[in-house]
């Protein structure tokens, strides 16, 4: 599969948001990952749907926005319209009205996933398999960059990958997000991911097109 690096912001310079998501696309990024916390569903509060509206201009690429809301269902039509190409959504939030969200996202021609904090199983996402355009497994606790990969983080992408190709599903993409490095991208493809957030890793990269190729193993 093609794998996908999506840098995530959040380890940016936040007075300088516009040039930075044009330098990520310059050095090859293939999505800018956008990290919306709202101080409920997560402790932090990063930004909103302004802030996307604000980068939009700077890039082509593809802006995959990370809700971290307790209701996400109520600022699905606020993201669109600020030009979100992506749009991810926590079961945990969301319970039995995931699939419906999923569903009214791709309404709107964005794309729909469906996210699971590290203490979700595989399986409570396999119902969104059929609908979502993505998953996107959390490999930390949300709410803050810079943390420690997760190691279970590996099995849960096994098994969800073959339960994807399983379903006819084989080409999802799945996203995984949270302590990726240059060390450990490797075996998180291996284990079924082929979408890749990094913040810190690329954030403090000395070269950072060159830390975005190798992270999709080149
Ligand atoms: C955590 C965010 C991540 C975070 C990743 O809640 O969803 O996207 O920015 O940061 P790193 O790559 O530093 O772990
Ligand atoms: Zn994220």
């Amino acid at each position: 599969m093609n794998i996908k690096i999506a840098p995530s912001i959040l380890a940016a310079d936040f007075a300088n948001m516009g040039e930075t998501v044009k330098k990520l696309e310059q050095c090859g990024a293939d999505l800018i990952h956008c990290d919306v916390m709202d101080g409920n569903f997560v402790p932090p509060i990063t930004f909103g749907a302004q802030m996307v509206k604000q980068i939009r201009p700077f890039t082509l690429l593809p802006l995959d926005c990370h809700l971290m809301t307790l209701h996400p269902q109520t600022h699905v039509e606020d993201f669109v319209k600020a030009g979100a190409d992506v749009i991810s959504v926590h079961v945990e939030a969301c319970g039995k009205n995931t699939v419906p969200l999923l569903r009214e996202i791709k309404q709107y021609n964005v794309k729909a996933s469906a996210v699971i904090n590290p203490e979700t199983d595989a399986e409570q996402i396999f119902d969104c398999v059929e609908e979502a355009d993505m998953l996107l497994v959390m490999s930390v606790h949300p709410g803050w960059g810079g943390q420690k990969f997760i190691p279970e983080t590996l099995a849960k992408l096994e098994k969800l990958r073959s339960f994807c190709v399983k379903n006819g599903r084989g080409d999802l993409d799945i996203e995984v997000d949270g302590g990726v490095t240059e060390e450990n991208a490797g075996e998180i493809v291996a284990a079924g991911a082929n979408v890749l957030v990094a913040g810190s890793t690329v954030f403090r990269a000395a070269d950072m097109r060159a830390t975005i190729s190798r992270l999709r193993g080149e």
